[in-house]
């Protein structure tokens, strides 16, 4: 007998709820004080009218939102129209400076308060449009012949020469480990005179035909140019190393387990690991709006918060989440900052990276950074020096050491 009386119980209570929710709308909306029916007529129209956004990489965002959505192509009458004829006369404009690669002067009155920025924005709004830059140094032909299961390809810079080698001599060592194949390809730009580097070309060109492990363009080097360099390499993977199974992106400056990786992904199932992608993630960030920090995003450029997104100092993800990063890229404007690009790349995806606590890009305690065992299970540590790298390769290749 206690079951009915407790289903009673309940349809009662369900009874009294939904009686509750009816008394609360009707009341609401349904009458005024005297009791008589109003119809409540909103004051705004429902859709409000599509209007650019005031921020520059926004508006260039709606635009390219637009060319590549028909279903959004506004209604014709009321000015919808000719907004479309706006915008779409402001596309072709953008495509014709796009072939060029020429810098677009527009952005100088186009952006609200363009002459207070700093200069590496003005740099970066100039060639925003920009995104072929020819090859200047690349690994031979066949340097993917035999694809990787794991491709580690490392942002770097001309200058550090010993932060390529000590990758090359500990985690980017090239060839067979744990029985999977491993390749590392160093991604450079040019550094410029007019950043006072001195010209090191030639040193590349000798380092590129001894190790042959170089991918160099010819864009300047510089920190708002690393999403440049970034669809410069999905670009490279698709034409060069489509078969890459997984590849990991990151900075000169980090130490990275490759074993641990490699048994990581080894691990995997198929679903996963088709749409891998895994790193120190950020979640709920926006822009900063300090003009001292690095990161600094004016608000005549950027509107909103980022999206989930991994930070740069290395991330792991599938070669078939790659090529489909590749194909979003395309439809998503340049952002100064890339690691935060690539989460709003992913965002177009409909997936978001995955935070997995191996990835230490804020480093480990202290007190922990001397001990062998705290590399053990770890996957990557931001920041280390050659030096460290050669340290703890060493350690971690000891067959006596014994961490649980
Ligand atoms: C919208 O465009 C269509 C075809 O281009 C035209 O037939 C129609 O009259 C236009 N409507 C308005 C309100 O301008
Ligand atoms: C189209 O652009 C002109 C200036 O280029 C502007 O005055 C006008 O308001 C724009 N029209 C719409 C509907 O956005
Ligand atoms: C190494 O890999 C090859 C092919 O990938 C496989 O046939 C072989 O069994 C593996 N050896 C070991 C010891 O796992
Ligand atoms: C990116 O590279 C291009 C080509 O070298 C250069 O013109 C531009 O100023 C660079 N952008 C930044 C932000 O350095
Ligand atoms: C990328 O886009 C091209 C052209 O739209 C399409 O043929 C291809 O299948 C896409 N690739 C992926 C991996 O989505």
């Amino acid at each position: 007998m206690a079951m009915p009386r407790r289903k009673l119980k309940l349809a009662v209570t369900v009874m009294m709820v939904n009686l509750f929710i009816f008394l609360l709308v009707s009341r609401q909306g349904g009458q005024d004080k005297s009791g008589q029916s109003k119809i409540v007529v909103p004051s705004k129209p429902f859709w409000s009218r599509l209007a650019p956004p005031a921020a520059y990489w926004n508006r260039q965002q709606h635009m390219l939102d637009l060319r590549n959505n028909p279903l959004m192509t506004p209604p014709n009458g009321s000015g919808g129209a000719l907004y479309w004829l706006n915008l779409t006369s402001a596309m072709e404009e953008e495509e014709e400076a796009g072939d060029s690669c020429q810098p677009n002067l527009r952005v100088t009155s186009e952006v609200k308060d363009y002459s207070l920025l700093p200069q590496h924005f003005h740099d970066f709004l100039l060639y925003m449009h920009c995104r072929s830059y020819k090859v200047a140094v690349e690994p031979p032909a066949n340097f993917c012949q035999r694809p990787p299961f794991l491709l580690l390809a490392v942002k770097s810079l001309a200058p550090h020469f010993d932060r390529r080698q000590a990758i090359r001599q500990t985690w980017g060592r090239a060839g067979r480990m744990l029985n999977r194949t491993v390749a590392t390809v160093f991604l450079l730009g040019r550094t410029v005179a007019k950043d006072h580097f001195p010209d090191l070309q030639e040193m590349l060109r000798f380092e590129s035909r001894k190790h042959a492990d170089l991918l160099q363009w010819d864009h300047r080097d510089s920190f708002f140019n690393l999403t440049v360099k970034e669809v410069l390499f999905l670009d490279w993977l698709h034409a060069r190393c489509p078969g890459a199974r997984f590849i990991f992106k990151g900075d000169d400056d980090v130490f990275v387990n490759t074993r641990r990786i490699l048994d990581f992904l080894g691990g995997l199932e198929e679903q996963r690991s088709r749409d891998l992608f895994v790193g120190d993630v950020i979640t709920n960030a926006r822009p900063h709006r300090d003009k001292k920090v690095k990161y600094f995003i004016p608000e005549s450029l950027y509107a909103g918060t980022y999206p989930p997104y991994a930070g740069g100092g290395g991330y792991l993800y599938s070669g078939n989440l790659a090529a489909r990063l590749r194909n979003a890229s395309r439809q998503v404007a340049l952002y100064p900052i890339d690691d935060v690009y690539t989460g709003i790349c992913l965002r177009k995806l409909g997936l978001a990276p995955e935070k997995h606590k191996g990835f230490r890009t804020f480093d480990i305690e202290e007190k922990m950074r001397s001990n062998p065992c705290a590399y053990h299970k770890l996957m990557l540590v931001h920041p280390r020096t050659p030096q460290q790298m050669m340290q703890i390769w060493a350690w971690l290749s000891n067959p006596e050491l014994s961490c649980q």
